[in-house]
Formats: structure tokens, C-alpha cells, sequence
């Protein structure tokens, strides 16, 4: 393989870079893992680290990145949850963002992109694959701890309901953050993309105080990320399935 280029320029954050090419935004993560590359995304060195180029046509978080999100992000040394992780191409650049001591917990319930993400894992040592069905959190209690952040993108009509669910079973507590990608066509198509988002964020406001809705086109058509963060009602409220959150959220591993 051949060795990456190198960036003339990059950072921003502590693990994220931005620069504008030829007009264009160019996002990068530094590399937790190693190569080969995850998904046939460019590499590039920067001093002595790997930055690995964030493509807005493959990831829902980077379009929403090059349309200037301004709400929560993974950040390092955090703990997520990442419910639909398929076969990585987000997720490695979410755990980029966490960092070495950070901590992904990857959730898919498909075998086939499982495979390839279990395999990613053995190089990204700080991605957790899980193989499980979102709608059934308390299978996967023993498994994750409490974390600091939840994305979802699993694009399925009851993605808000699974959302709360798990936001309820694994966030730390009020104030955490969740970012939720939302696919106006799995919603059905009687409404127009824009009354879907009125519509979810009118749901989720019961428990979700939100920061940030940013249309994601024309990377994804008719998505959506909406962000923010908890709010202390979700604790408070039963589940709105006929899950039942043990009194005790984490019953497995102890908490670092
Ligand atoms: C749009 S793809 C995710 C793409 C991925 N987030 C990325 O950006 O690289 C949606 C994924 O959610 C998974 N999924 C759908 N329903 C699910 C569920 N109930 N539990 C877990 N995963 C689910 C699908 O198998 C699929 O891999």
C-alpha cells in the first residue's frame, strides 16, 4: 500500500480537522485505528499522526459537520452508544473523535455489516461491536455501560420510540447528549420531508431538550441529524415500551 500524503494544514479540534479546498469543505479524524482504510477513505499524515478523510456522502455526521452543526459531539475520552453502526464507516470516525480512552459501543443487528465491523474492531481498539437488536436494550444491559452520548441511525419508522428507549436504559443522566439521524422516507410518505422533522421534534421534545436540526441534503436526501441534550424527564417517566428498566441501569462490568 502506498504511504498517505500529507496535509499541509489541518485542525481545528483536538481529533477533528476542517479546511477549505477549491471552495470545498474537507473534513479529517485523527486515526485511532490502523490502516487499511475503512471504507476507501484517503489517509493523510500530519506531523507524526494519521488523519483519515470524513466523507459527507458516506456519513450522515459529516454532512452535518460541513453544514456547520453546532451542537454536541463525541468528545475525547467519552463513552457512546452508536445504534445502527452497519459495517463502521461512522462509527470509526466516532470513535476517532473519542479517542484512544474513549469507548464506542456498537450496536447492528445485521450479521453481514457485522462481520466486517467485528473485524474492524480487532484494528480500532477502542470499538466495542455489539450484535443486537436496538428495540431490546435490556438483552445488551450487561454489555454497555452508562455512557455519555447516544447516536442513532437505524432509519426505521419507530426510530424515535427505539431512540428514547435506549437514551433511557444507557445515558449517564440529564444533560447527555444524543444526536439521532432521521430518514424522512422511512417515515412514511404522506407528509413532506420538513413536516417529518416538525413532526419528530415536536416527539422527542418531551425528552429530548434539542439544540440542533440540520437537513442534510443533498449528501442524504431527505435526512435529517437533530441533536441535544436529556432532559431529567426522561429518568423520571416509564419507558414507553413494555421493557422495564432495572432499578440497578448497569449490571455488568463495573464502571472504570
Ligand atoms: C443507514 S444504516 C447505518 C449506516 C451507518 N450508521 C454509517 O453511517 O456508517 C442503518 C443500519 O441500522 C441497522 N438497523 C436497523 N434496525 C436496527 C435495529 N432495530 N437494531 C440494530 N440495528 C438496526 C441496519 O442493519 C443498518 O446496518
Amino acid at each position: 500500500m502506498r504511504a498517505p500524503a500529507r496535509l499541509a494544514s489541518v485542525p481545528a479540534s483536538p481529533r477533528l480537522g476542517r479546511r477549505r479546498r477549491e471552495g470545498k469543505v474537507e473534513l479529517w479524524t485523527e486515526a485511532v485505528g490502523s490502516l487499511p482504510p475503512v471504507y476507501g477513505e484517503r489517509w493523510s499524515e500530519f506531523g507524526d499522526r494519521l488523519y483519515r478523510a470524513f466523507d459527507p456522502y458516506r456519513s450522515k455526521l459529516a454532512a452535518a459537520l460541513v453544514h456547520d452543526w453546532e451542537g454536541r459531539l463525541p468528545t475525547l475520552g467519552e463513552r457512546w452508544l452508536y445504534l445502527g453502526a452497519a459495517s463502521g464507516t461512522t462509527a470509526s470516525h466516532v470513535a476517532d473523535l473519542l479517542g484512544p480512552d474513549g469507548r464506542l459501543y456498537a450496536l447492528e443487528r445485521s450479521l453481514r455489516p457485522f462481520a466486517r465491523l467485528l473485524d474492524l474492531s480487532g484494528r480500532w481498539p477502542n470499538l466495542l461491536p455489539i450484535l443486537a437488536d436496538a428495540r431490546d436494550p435490556a438483552r445488551v444491559s450487561g454489555l454497555v455501560p452508562p455512557v455519555d452520548g447516544l447516536y442513532m441511525d437505524i432509519a426505521q419508522p419507530d426510530q424515535l420510540a427505539i431512540a428514547r428507549e435506549n437514551a433511557a436504559w444507557f445515558l449517564r443522566g440529564a444533560g447527555s447528549a444524543c444526536l439521532i439521524a432521521l430518514k424522512t422516507a422511512s417515515l412514511g410518505r404522506e407528509l413532506a420531508p420538513a413536516q417529518h422533522l416538525a413532526r419528530a421534534e415536536q416527539t422527542v421534545s418531551a425528552w429530548l431538550d434539542l439544540e440542533t436540526s440540520v437537513k442534510l441534503d443533498p449528501f442524504h436526501r431527505a435526512h435529517y441529524l437533530l441533536g441535544g441534550q436529556v432532559r431529567p424527564a426522561l429518568f423520571g417517566s416509564p419507558p414507553s415500551s413494555a421493557t422495564t428498566r432495572p432499578a440497578v441501569r448497569f449490571r455488568g462490568r463495573p464502571r472504570r
